[in-house]
């Protein structure tokens, strides 16, 4: 288990905002059924393992100062510790999820039940849709995954909900099925917006559109993809990756970050990485 402590190396130029955040233990984390190609049913789990490296995310975030929100994993939802696509809050409104997959489907209405709780008004989804793992807040605009999970039917719902712009992109890799596995938000600030991503994962319309709006982008190598490098989560400074994404890590440096190393590799087994055990609460 890695976890690299943040550079000292001054991270000039960028600012770092809180983060308030919800996440799940993966207490009954396992592979037995595959709705992604990183799932392998017949390949032994460890469970202890995964809560392990689970809290070293846990920590990386509270050194951050992150606001943690836990909810209860449901016994039955193995990948419910990939909070990520438990729905989409901003505004004070938590859009729930409705999952592709019928092996997740309890997971929508229990994120949107804490959600609730937690005190942002609750609008269940009519549409298919996995939450933030298909939607990424840049800028003032959502960035809208589709392809895999997310019906673009849900890019109207979204967009009526929370009257921002949409940016529909397609996903044709299947082993980047969700936007979040391959697109990173390094900043999201209004008027200091930066993104990491990687082409390939993308339709040449949505690579056309990702490189107009976002010319300064940081072009991620398919080797750091491939250890879901891009599923990353910071605070606009300090941003944790996968330890394994080496190559990725030297490129935000480079751009005045602070990369934090952590090493999820069994939950990786589930298709699954930082990010997605990561929701944020806005
Ligand atoms: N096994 C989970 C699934 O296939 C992994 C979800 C990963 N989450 C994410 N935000 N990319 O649904």
């Amino acid at each position: 288990m890695t976890l690299t402590q943040p550079t000292a190396r001054p991270a000039e130029g960028r600012t770092p905002s809180p983060r308030r955040i919800l996440m799940c233990r993966p207490e009954r984390f396992t592979v037995r059924y595959s709705i992604n190609p990183w799932m392998h049913p017949d390949r032994p789990t460890d469970t202890e393992r995964a809560l392990a490296q689970w809290r070293t995310l846990v920590e990386a975030y509270e050194q951050l100062g992150f606001e943690i929100e836990y909810i209860e994993p449901l016994e039955h939802t193995p990948d419910m510790v990939y909070a990520a696509n438990g729905g989409f809050v901003l505004d004070g409104i938590a859009y729930g999820a409705k999952f592709a997959h019928p092996e997740r489907a309890d997971e929508g209405p229990a994120y949107l039940e804490r959600l609730g709780e937690l005190g942002y008004r609750m609008h269940a989804a009519v549409e298919t849709n996995e939450g933030e793992g298909d939607f990424l807040l840049v800028g003032d605009a959502i960035l809208a995954g589709h392809g895999f999970r997310s019906d673009a039917s849900s890019h109207d719902e979204i967009a009526e909900l929370f009257g921002r712009e949409v940016v529909p992109l397609r996903l044709v890799d299947p082993s980047f099925y969700h936007l979040d596995t391959a697109l990173a938000v390094l900043d999201p600030t209004p008027g200091r917006e930066h993104i990491a991503y990687l082409p390939s994962a993308f339709d040449e319309a949505s690579r056309t559109v990702l490189a107009e709006r976002y010319p300064d982008a940081i072009i991620v190598a398919e080797e750091d993809a491939a250890v879901f490098g891009l599923n990353a989560f910071g605070n606009g400074r300090d941003i944790v990756i996968a330890a394994q994404a080496t190559g990725f890590a030297a490129q935000l440096e480079a751009a005045g970050y602070r990369p934090i190393g952590v090493d999820l590799s069994e939950l990786l087994l589930g298709g699954g990485g930082v990010k997605c055990c990561t929701l944020e609460l806005r």
